[in-house]
């Protein structure tokens, strides 16, 4: 070995009190604005506190965390996001999936083409048709008064062809927005709604019950990262208002932040290997998935969420 590389070997490295040598996670660029790679970790194991904070500042800077080669159970997947915070369920006011037709545990997002019994979905299946949501642009659970810190997506069966997740950054579109835009969506307030994003598809065969667990809830359309003061534009498919606007100007407005947000330079698009796993800031970032034939192709990913601590906006009683 030569001499540099055991040096920074040793750098890089810490001896644990029973003498086992284990490397410390690195992270190295993706993308000029979002996205790291992670190397030298295994999510199977515990982390070290000193692991978590690499990847806690990994993801305050890049928004967007990448792992290969994690072959991971629903329980490890479920430890390692509890690093990052509690939780978030996803029930009833996240889907339209009823809890006993549900394939996995409580803590999972299902968000595979496959039904309880390992099957994909039909064409028309209602499942398929709410699931088609999340090729429109979104933050996670934006729909939530306290919406998602981070999202960590498992990739179990992956598809050769599509099916790509694609990130925004969030920040750096703020940024480049003109002063005058700025200061026009600085106090803007938005409502947004699983009605709204499904809606725009053409979706809207709900029943009074799940159009209830779907009443909107408000976010300011501006948002601060808490730890590194960062700006982002809070969008998401979800919206379907801007308080004290007409609709279809709202809706006007909201459109052209998109188009300019989502512009190709912002973008890092995700080509899935099996076993990758990618945890997002849903704060600073929207994604989307890329079309794939998903009618006859099972692609398995399942999804574990960190709950949020705080409300953007101002809620109505109810
Ligand atoms: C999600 C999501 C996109 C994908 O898990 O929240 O939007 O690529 N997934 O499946
Ligand atoms: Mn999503």
């Amino acid at each position: 070995m030569i001499w540099e590389t055991a040096i920074a070997m040793w750098h890089n490295s810490r001896t644990t009190f029973d003498g086992e040598h284990q490397m410390t996670a690195t992270i190295k660029p993706l993308h000029p604005h979002i996205g790291g790679e992670v190397s030298d970790i295994d999510l199977r194991e515990p982390l070290s506190a000193e692991d978590v904070a690499i990847l806690e500042a990994g993801m305050d800077k890049y928004a967007v965390l990448v792992f290969h080669g994690q072959n991971i159970t629903d329980a490890q997947q479920t430890a390692f996001s509890r690093n990052f915070g509690e939780l978030e369920l996803p029930g009833s006011i996240s889907n339209i999936t009823k809890a006993e037709d549900r394939r996995l545990g409580p803590e999972m997002a299902d968000v595979s083409n496959i039904a309880k019994g390992g099957k994909l979905f039909g064409r028309d299946d209602r499942a398929r048709m709410f699931n088609l949501g999340n090729r429109l642009w979104h933050s996670d659970s934006s729909y939530k008064a306290v919406p998602a810190k981070y999202s960590l997506l498992s990739g179990r069966i992956v598809t050769e062809e599509g099916g790509e997740t694609q990130f925004a950054d969030m920040r750096a579109a703020y940024d480049a927005l003109d002063d005058k835009t700025k200061a026009l969506i600085e106090d803007m307030v938005c409502e947004h709604s699983l009605l709204y994003s499904r809606g725009s598809l053409g979706f809207d065969d709900l029943t009074e019950e799940e159009k209830r667990n779907f009443t909107p809830v408000r976010q300011s359309l501006t948002r601060t990262h808490p730890i590194s003061g960062r700006k982002s534009i809070y969008l998401s498919a979800h919206i379907g208002q801007i308080l004290g606007l007409p609709r279809p100007e709202a809706m006007c407005l909201i459109r052209d932040l998109t188009e300019a947000a989502t512009q190709r330079e912002y973008v890092y698009s995700h080509k899935w290997q099996q076993y990758d796993l990618v945890i997002w800031d849903n704060r600073q970032t929207m994604h989307r998935v890329t079309a794939f034939n998903d009618v006859d192709e099972i692609r398995d990913m399942r999804r574990t969420t960190v709950a949020g601590d705080v409300p953007t906006a101002e809620q109505v009683a109810a």
